[in-house]
């Protein structure tokens, strides 16, 4: 599914037109989605009572530094279901030069996408939708953005870097990305398991630790992978705008 953005608000807000369809058609089962009659806004009734900011219209602006910690549940709440599950973040660090656009559900950042660039090309440092409001097309909407955004400054390639986490490896595909490249991640944790990757240096005794594999050989990912309990693929995906 892919959103095209149809406006920019004056107060810095912007719409996505499939989401609009979307809003209008309900699948069966799904959550309502009304839409909304003015230009740059959208009405989204989440199906969940507690999910933030429920009977709230969604839209999509810029982070701004009063999102913080609303930005940091939904990071958190959505890798939660994910290979990034312990990946927690107190603060929201520096980011790099870049572009950083969320979905606000009123108060409540629902879905993020942060972009870092470079001189010819970007990458997506974060993308993730809050699991309330997944597949009504929030992620694809932002990322439709990011591309415009990228295009009007040159850039011509876009990547991420990911793990192997079926939903996500489907949204990449599903929005236009290839596999590029594909490492590994391996954490290794418990005496054992770090007596068999490192040897320890005076006075410390290692309890966990990670590591990258950047092997590209079936039979040394087999052995990591028998050897140590928790092994990631990271792949980057890649996408000429
Ligand atoms: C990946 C993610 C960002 C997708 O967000 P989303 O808003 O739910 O995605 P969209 O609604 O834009 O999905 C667009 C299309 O992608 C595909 N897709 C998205 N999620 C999928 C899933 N879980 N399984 C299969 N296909 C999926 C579908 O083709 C979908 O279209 P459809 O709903 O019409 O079938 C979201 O699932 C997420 O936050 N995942 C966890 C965070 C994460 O791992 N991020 C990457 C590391 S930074």
């Amino acid at each position: 599914m892919t959103s095209r953005i149809i406006a920019t608000g004056p107060d810095g807000y912007f719409v996505a037109r499939d989401l609009e369809s979307r809003a209008r058609s309900p699948e069966p089962g799904g959550p309502s989605l009304t839409g909304d009659t003015r230009p740059n806004t959208l009405q989204i009734t989440a199906a969940t009572p507690s999910a933030p900011g429920v009977g709230a219209a969604p839209r999509f602006r810029e982070y701004a530094d009063p999102d913080e910690r609303s930005w940091l549940r939904c990071r958190v709440l959505g890798f939660l279901d994910t290979t990034y599950f312990d990946d927690v973040w107190p603060t929201r660090p520096a980011p790099a030069p870049g572009l950083s656009l969320v979905a606000v559900s009123g108060d409540d950042v629902v879905a993020i996408c942060d972009a870092s660039l470079a001189e010819h090309g970007a990458t997506i440092d974060t993308v993730v939708v809050h699991p309330d409001h997944r597949r009504t097309g929030l992620a694809g909407a932002l990322l439709d953005e990011l591309v415009r955004r990228l295009k009007a400054r040159g850039i011509t390639r876009l990547d991420a870097w990911t793990r192997d986490d079926p939903g996500t490896r489907a949204w990449y595909e599903a929005s236009g990305f290839e596999v590029g490249y594909r490492y590994l991640h391996v954490y290794v944790t418990g005496v054992d398991e770090m007596a068999d990757a490192v040897q320890a240096q005076v006075g410390l005794e290692p309890r966990s630790g990670f590591f990258h594999a950047d092997t590209q050989d079936p039979g040394v990912e087999a052995d990591l992978r028998r050897r140590f309990r928790r092994v990631h693929a990271c792949h980057r995906f890649v996408r000429d705008l």
